[in-house]
Formats: C-alpha cells, structure tokens, sequence
C-alpha cells in the first residue's frame, strides 16, 4: 500500500514535466524569463527553434509552417510582440495569439533576451525576412 502511494505523486510529477516541455530549457528555474522559456517550449517550439528553450522547431525549412530559427535572428521585444498578436509578420501560417497577455510578454521579454546567440553582429539580423508594416512605435 505504502508504495503505491509514493507511485503516484512521481507519477504526476513525470507526468506535470512532460507536459510542459520543460527539458532542455537552459534558463534556470529562478530567473525571471523561465516562464517564458517554458511557454516558449509549449507553445512555439513546433515551428522556431531556440536553445535557451531546447526547441528546434526550424529544423526542416522546406515544410512551410516552420518558422525563424531565433538562435540566428535576433528579436525584439517589440518585434515579439507584434509577431504573437498578428501571427508573425505576414500573418500568413503563424497562429495569432498562441498566449496572450501576461504571457505574451513573459515569451516576448524572454525572446527578447535569449534570441540571436549566433548572430555575431546584432544589426545582421535587422533585416527581417518579411516586410514589416509600419506601425506606431
Ligand atoms: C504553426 C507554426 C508556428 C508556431 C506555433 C509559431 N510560429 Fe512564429 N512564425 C511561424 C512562421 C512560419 C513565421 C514566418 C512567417 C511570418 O512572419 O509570418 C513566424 C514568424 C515569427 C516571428 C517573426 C520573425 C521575424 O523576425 O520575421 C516571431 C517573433 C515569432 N514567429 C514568434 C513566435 C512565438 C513567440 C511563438 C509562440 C507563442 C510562435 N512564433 C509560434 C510559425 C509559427
């Protein structure tokens, strides 16, 4: 009896990482972007990779759907933004509004940060591969 007992909570426990996609996540669990990287993990590692989220979702360009590698492209806050609420920039394949509110930002201000590790020059990757519209600043 004792042992099914502590099967169960190990059970879950398995069950709660799995779910999160949380392996592979290099932000430590204190820093204040791990949100970010745990919802970037859940929600946006299908179609872009990153390795501050263990997400290698740009790994076969030739399918359509698969979207910016942001260990080479380097985003902003702003730029993240924007991107989560239209659906990328040409609106095109990206859902809109994956997460929305305080998540949105938790993934914005975590892209933000941890995107373009190999970019050498960060104003390399000011060009975006898809116009983007003017908008208010
Ligand atoms: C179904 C696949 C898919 C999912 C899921 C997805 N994206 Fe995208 N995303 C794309 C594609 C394809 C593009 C490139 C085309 C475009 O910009 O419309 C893109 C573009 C972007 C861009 C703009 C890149 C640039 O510099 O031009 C950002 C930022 C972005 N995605 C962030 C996210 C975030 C954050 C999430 C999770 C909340 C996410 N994406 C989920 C497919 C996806």
């Amino acid at each position: 009896m004792r042992r099914v007992l502590l099967i169960i909570p190990l059970a879950a426990a398995a069950l709660a990482v799995g779910a999160c996609g949380s392996e592979g996540i290099e932000v430590p669990e204190d820093n204040p972007d791990f949100r970010g990287a745990e919802l970037f993990a859940e929600r946006c590692s299908g179609c872009h990779t990153l390795s501050a989220a263990g997400a290698q979702g740009s790994a076969n360009r030739s399918q359509r759907a698969q979207g910016p590698n942001f260990d080479q492209r380097k985003e902003t806050y702003e730029d993240a933004i924007y991107a989560i609420a239209n659906g990328g920039f040409s609106g095109a394949i990206m859902p809109q509004n994956i997460v929305g509110g305080g998540d949105a930002d938790a993934v914005a201000r975590f892209l933000a940060q941890y995107s373009g590790k190999d970019v050498r020059d960060p104003d390399d990757s000011a060009e975006p591969i898809i116009p983007r519209p003017e908008r208010e600043p």
